[in-house]
């Protein structure tokens, strides 16, 4: 649980990394139509939740670090309480009670979104705001400006306009230690329903049933939505990177890739693991798995704080290529694989990325044209994998086999911390689970 004190840390935080004089503009996200007059259901903005911990549709966070100001100064434009709208759309908290809630100085109605962005520009140096991320946002903002610079008082109008998202997105880089706590929350409650979706699989089932069993148990442990597409894929269906129809029955002899992971309090958790359809690997599918397993367990082996995830990487290409020149698969020396870049046809994504309130989460995985080495604090995901075409020009036993294992780990000073460990990985263990 994220307390209200850290909420109001973040905010100060934030304001104290920009220069005197600004004003920090955070819109929420809105309702998106999904059909006619239906909405998909809402989901916060991420900058928006960090900032304030508040799911209300329409909102604006505005912070000020104006000299008229003590330090900060804080307002949220709300949406209004309106009885007749909150009868069809739900209950909404209204200015009034926003203030005392997120400990503001000021609060006010929707309705005066342009007179308030006006005042708030007046007399600043700067703003910071990211243009671009809501067209209705710029369209607010822009709108504010243009009236200030043409206003005959001179330089009321902010002469410098800032990206916001640099500042926060570094913060959210660095996990605090209660984000850690909500991230292991969401990976084990995505971790109790892969395990479900390994004891249930079978044949005959389609993939969005198993996809129902995972979602089932994100809700039944507190996590109403999944924290992206649910990715059940079974035989050659493993090899398309992001499928998600889902659409496909199962069959005896084949594996299911599931890549699936909560989203719990905003936090991502992001899993992958396949298993056979019908409990037991074959030999072919046994000679995969286990190259990838080696593949990952070298790279958790060799991250630790310093490391760059390019550094990894190369290791994971290291072990792939070793393996599949091994396996037949890949013709030639290892060295000549390696030069020729080979693997590239098996394993064409990246070893991991970062993850927090987004699955893909934000932070710079370059300073200065330079990796970034992991640093504490940091929440990262690792999962190589080795996807073989169907129509690959390789013996026929590995033809449309896709192997995808992901982990979620947290960098910590002495190393890292695994958080998804909960969900079986070794042939062993997932054979044992249909014993
Ligand atoms: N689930 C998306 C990914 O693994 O990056
Ligand atoms: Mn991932
Ligand atoms: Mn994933």
């Amino acid at each position: 649980m994220i307390n209200e004190q850290e909420f109001i840390a973040r905010r100060q935080r934030l304001l104290g990394q920009c220069a005197p004089n600004s004003v920090c503009i955070v819109p929420a996200a809105r309702l998106v139509t999904r059909s006619r007059d239906t909405e998909y259901t809402f989901r916060q903005d991420s900058d928006f939740w960090y900032l304030t911990g508040f799911n209300e549709p329409d909102t604006w966070l505005l912070l000020s670090n104006h000299d008229r100001h003590q330090q900060s100064f804080s307002a949220m434009v709300c949406q209004p309480k309106d009885a007749s709208q909150e009868i069809w759309q739900g209950r909404r908290l209204g200015a009034q009670a926003a203030i005392a809630r997120f400990d503001l100085d000021e609060a006010y109605d929707l309705s005066e979104l342009p007179e308030v962005l006006m005042e708030w520009l007046f007399g600043h140096t700067h703003v910071y705001f990211a243009q671009g991320q809501y067209p209705h946002a710029d369209a607010m903002v822009h709108e504010a400006l243009k009236t200030l610079r043409e206003a005959p008082k001179e330089d009321c109008a902010p002469p410098s306009m800032h990206d916001l998202r640099p500042i926060l997105h570094e913060m959210r880089l660095f996990k605090s230690a209660s984000e850690v706590a909500v991230m292991k929350a969401a990976a084990k409650i995505s971790a109790a329903a892969h395990k479900r979706a390994m004891t249930t699989a079978q044949p005959g089932v389609y993939e969005y049933q198993l996809e129902a069993e995972l979602h089932h148990e994100f809700a039944m442990a507190g996590a109403r939505s999944p924290a992206y597409a649910t990715i059940v894929g079974s035989g050659e269906n493993a090899c398309v990177l992001h499928y998600t129809e889902n659409s496909k029955v199962m069959e005896a002899g084949e594996l299911v890739l599931i890549d699936a992971g909560a989203e719990y309090m905003g936090y991502a958790a992001d899993i992958t693991r396949t298993f056979p359809v019908s409990g037991k690997f074959t030999k072919p599918q046994k000679d995969i798995y286990n190259l990838v397993l080696r593949a990952q367990q070298n790279a958790l082996n060799f991250i630790t704080p310093g490391v760059t995830l390019k550094d990894a990487t190369l290791r994971v290409v290291e072990v792939i290529t070793e393996g599949l020149v091994e396996l037949g698969i890949l013709t030639g020396s290892v060295s000549e694989n390696l030069e020729n870049e080979t693997w590239r046809a098996y394993f064409m994504h990246g070893l991991g990325h970062f993850i927090g309130l987004d699955v893909h989460d934000v932070g710079n995985y370059r300073i200065d044209g330079e990796d970034r080495p992991l640093q504490p604090g940091m929440v990262i995901t690792v999962e190589p994998g080795i996807y073989i075409s169907p129509q690959a020009s390789v013996d026929e036993a590995y033809r449309g086999i896709g192997v995808r294992i992901e982990d979620d780990v947290v960098i910590t000073a002495t190393g890292i911390d695994i958080l998804t460990s909960d969900v079986p990985k070794t042939v062993e263990e997932i054979e044992a689970l249909k014993q």
